[in-house]
């Protein structure tokens, strides 16, 4: 924690000296949070430092202001919704990160739908029961099977519970602490099976979302508009880097409804959850995603899995239990003794803790706290015997 006036006599300038400075040193040991660190915006210095750029209202509705990013923005809608496939109608715009975004799906929903139901897993984002209970909508928490996904059988039961009322289904493409990937088709399947056609499924696909997009046909998990979505959203501050907080909302085709109309004094459609929005933020997006490519994106992905798979067999290699879901950056550990996580900023649930193999983060960053937690609680030889037995059971 930094307090500038005793830290450093009030001078502005020192503080901000110290504050990078303790955050560069920070860096190292966070290791626990899906924010990706590994690109930089120097070539953007002068416009996100001397620029007001406010991007107030409908992204296609450019308003009385000049001082926008609204066709960059419009940009990096088109390039998110052909990563997650989505038909030629869509629409959607740049958030303030995924919580919005499926606060938004929420109201559109609800909208369209005044007896909607919300369904979603255990393993969902607090986001969503958060959004849900802003908007006062009753949910239904699904149990997770034994990957982490929504179970597929508890949903059907659920919803053919409530086959009158309307159903706002809100998946997650990789859950926050193991980095489960629901399956999308599935939950679309059960809908049309049990005729629940007022429905619409959203898909929280904050941290997944475009490492998953660069996956191969054949690989590539269930989870976008093909499978069934009707909108999706990702956090650009986890794998684009954009190191400031913000997200992408794309639905298949514009909201019917939106809260607000038009509004006379910024000249723009009110379809967005907020007024004013950032129009650097886009900027960012755009940069990251125009000068990685879909090579670069590609290449960054398969760099994470692979430091992620080498940090499972790792703690294997010394008895630490541990899981990893297909595709995943995340590796699940058993928690740490509390000098390791004194040191490494991971995130607990006060059983299991996480590691994210973010693009950023290194192996001799994962190396160091693997050596940390190897003196820190050394297993017995029959233990660990026991434990990698049960950890080399095929995964899915
Ligand atoms: C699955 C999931 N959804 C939503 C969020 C929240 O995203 P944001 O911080 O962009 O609102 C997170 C953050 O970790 C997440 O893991």
């Amino acid at each position: 924690m930094i307090l500038p006036s005793t830290d450093t006599g009030g001078d502005p300038e020192l503080a901000l000296v110290k504050l990078l400075t303790d955050a560069r040193a920070a860096r190292r040991y966070d290791i626990g949070f899906p924010g990706a660190t590994d690109l930089g915006f120097p070539a953007l210095a002068q416009i996100l430092t001397g620029q007001l750029l406010n991007n107030v209202g409908d992204p296609w509705d450019l308003g009385h202001g000049r001082n926008h990013t609204k066709e960059i923005e419009q940009q990096v809608i088109a390039t998110v919704a052909d990563l997650l496939r989505a038909p030629p109608s869509r629409w959607g715009y740049v958030t303030t990160g995924a919580s919005e975004g499926t606060l938004h799906a929420l109201d559109a929903a609800w909208l369209r739908y005044r007896d909607l139901v919300v369904y979603t897993s255990t393993s969902g984002h607090y986001s969503i029961v958060k959004g849900a209970r802003l908007l006062k909508l009753p949910v239904v928490t699904v149990r997770t099977d034994a990957f982490g996904r929504m179970d597929i059988v508890d949903l059907r039961a659920e919803l053919a519970r409530r086959r009158e009322r309307s159903a706002m289904i809100v998946a997650t493409a990789g859950t926050t602490m193991t980095e489960a990937v629901d399956d999308v088709a599935a939950i679309t399947d059960v809908c049309d099976e049990l005729a629940v056609t007022r429905r619409r499924i959203h898909v929280d696909a904050a941290l997944g979302g475009i490492p998953y997009a660069t996956l191969p046909d054949g690989v590539r998990p269930s989870f976008d508009f093909t499978a069934g979505a009707t909108s999706m959203v990702i956090s650009g501050h986890k794998f684009l880097s954009t190191l400031m907080p913000c997200g992408v909302l794309i639905y298949a085709e514009p909201p019917a409804a939106t809260g607000g109309g038009r509004v006379a004094y910024t000249g723009s459609a009110d379809s967005t959850i907020t007024g004013s929005r950032s129009g650097h933020t886009p900027l960012l997006l755009w940069w990251a995603l125009n000068t990685l490519g879909p090579h670069g994106l590609r290449q960054r992905a398969e760099a994470s899995r692979e430091l992620a798979t080498y940090t499972h067999h790792r703690l294997q290699k010394i008895g630490w239990p541990t899981a990893l879901n297909p595709h995943a950056f995340t590796v699940t550990l058993d928690q740490p003794p509390p000098p390791v996580l004194a040191k490494w900023v991971l995130a607990t649930n006060g059983r299991t803790a996480h590691i994210v193999c973010m693009p950023g983060v290194t192996r001799d960053q994962i190396d160091e706290f693997l050596n940390d937690l190897s003196v820190s609680r050394p297993i017995p030889a029959q233990r660990r015997r026991r434990l990698m037995a049960v950890q080399t059971a095929p995964r899915p």
